[in-house]
């Protein structure tokens, strides 16, 4: 069975999604460990009572390296097969991707490549588009830029504020999130340059 290690900031309910198929049966893999980089993540809460491995990392104050070096040695003592990034906001240096190269995935609330980096609700909504919606890829040494494995579009409301538009994709990312990694663990999928292609 796959181990999955899952990086939070803050609410942590795609990790709870995530941890909730797990429970199920719906994804075949084990949740080796959740890490925050913040000790008050309310996430960290949720994993404690459901009975998960969880862990504090603070960053701050620390060099990007140092605290990188931390949370590798904390993946590979968990021997994680599987980094999944789950409102996790910390850019990673190249030193992490080249640790879990092709094995780390991240949730972003906008249909990549449009509206990278922060607040991409509010960027949609700022551009004018029509729909928007949300993308679950594989993390390279870009911000937000890595092969694309799953994308759901949702549409975007004339009386839509960024909370409301975020809270309407926010219910797909947890939809999503999970299929992405149930293909990943069943090794179901291949990657032939940018594309990511579903084998057989
Ligand atoms: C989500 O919108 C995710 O796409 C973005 O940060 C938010 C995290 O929410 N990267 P949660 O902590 O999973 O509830």
């Amino acid at each position: 069975m796959k181990k999955l290690g899952i990086l939070i900031s803050g609410r942590g309910s795609n990790f709870e999604a995530i941890a909730r198929n797990v429970q199920a049966g719906k994804i075949p893999a084990e949740i080796a460990v959740v890490i925050s980089n913040k000790e008050e993540a309310a996430g960290l809460a949720i994993a404690r009572q459901m009975g998960l491995k969880a862990l504090a990392i603070p960053s701050k104050g620390k060099e990007r390296e140092a605290f990188e070096r931390e949370l590798v040695a904390a993946l590979h003592e968990h021997q994680v097969d599987l980094v999944c990034l789950a409102g996790f906001m910390r850019v990673l240096t190249p030193y992490f991707i080249r640790e879990f190269r092709g094995r780390i995935l991240n949730i972003h609330p906008a249909l990549l490549p449009s509206f990278p980096g922060v607040e991409a609700q509010k960027q949609a909504l700022d551009y004018g588009v029509k729909w928007t919606g949300c993308t679950v890829h594989f993390v390279d040494e870009g911000v937000d830029t890595g092969p694309i494995v799953c994308q759901a579009a949702v549409p975007v409301l004339d009386e839509d504020t960024p909370e409301t538009l975020a809270a309407r994709i926010l219910k797909e990312e947890h939809r999503i999130y999970s299929e992405a990694v149930g293909l990943v663990v069943e090794d179901r999928i291949r990657i032939e340059g940018r594309r990511v292609l579903r084998k057989e």
